[in-house]
């Protein structure tokens, strides 16, 4: 299944995507801001099938952020309605692609039954173990980072964890994402330069790829672009040249 492009030899574990830009694309084609999100669910699976023929092994995306229930209710529930389509279509695929689904944010905010569509698909997908899909839903990493800390404090009051052990690890395992690693790569469509509280504690080390394409016109080639970008970065986590190798 994994077919890497030799100019790839190393592929990013984790891409997280900001996926900005369909309400633009569908203006300037004087079309409803829907048929921006209908477009831009073609690149949501383009996108996951590309990331796993590629060989990435967790790929998250912001699918609606905490932010985005303020926009008109016709737009929310286009999308909800856009999300459990798109979930029930895939089911299956995502079965012979050993993908594993995760939720990262606040599920009990979505409709019963998007909820009830996510469940169904997180469970039958858990023995997957090709590629791990994570789709940020109703997510804010202010949100996230809070709940963190209200289950820490919770535990330090009832004894059950000593604040002295508390470190990046402790927190890092109270986080939605907890277990995964974090993101080596985030890229940003829609040509913003933000990052609109996405990950914020994740993606400390992330190298972070902003493009001008709008989210429907990105597909497999511009995943591309961006790994090969990816892959031409000096990562040092803050260590010199010569310490991790390069020069
Ligand atoms: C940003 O574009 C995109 C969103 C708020 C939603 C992203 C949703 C999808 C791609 C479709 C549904 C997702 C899945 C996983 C099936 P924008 O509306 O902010 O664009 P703009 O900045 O041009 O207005």
């Amino acid at each position: 299944m994994e077919e890497q492009p030799k100019e790839m030899e190393m592929v990013p574990t984790h891409v997280a995507i900001i996926m900005d830009g369909n309400g633009r694309w569908a203006e300037q084609r004087k079309r409803p801001r829907l048929f921006g999100h209908k477009a831009g669910v073609d690149s949501v699976r383009i996108i996951v099938e590309a990331a796993r023929k590629i060989g990435v092994k967790h790929l998250t995306l912001y699918a609606f952020s905490t932010e985005n229930w303020q926009r008109p209710g016709v737009e929310v529930k286009g999308l909800m309605s856009l999300l459990k389509t798109y979930l029930q279509a895939e089911l299956e695929k995502m079965l012979t692609n050993q993908i594993r689904l995760e939720c990262f944010g606040q599920m009990s905010r979505l409709p019963q039954d998007v909820q009830q569509i996510l469940q169904r698909v997180i469970e039958k997908t858990r023995h997957c173990q090709g590629m791990r899909l994570n789709l940020a839903l109703s997510y804010g990493s202010r949100a996230e980072i809070i709940d963190a800390v209200k289950c820490i404090g919770k535990k330090c009051s009832d004894g059950t964890l000593n604040p002295e052990e508390i470190d990046a690890i402790v927190f890092d395992n109270h986080l939605y994402s907890s277990g995964q690693s974090d993101p080596d790569l985030l890229i940003r469509t829609g040509g913003e330069k933000r990052l609109s509280n996405f990950l914020l504690w994740q993606i400390s080390y992330a190298e972070i790829y902003f493009t001008d394409i709008m989210w429907p016109d990105f597909r497999e080639q511009e995943l591309k672009d961006a790994l090969q970008e990816f892959a031409r970065r000096q990562r040092r986590f803050g260590k010199t040249g010569a310490q991790v190798g390069v020069t």
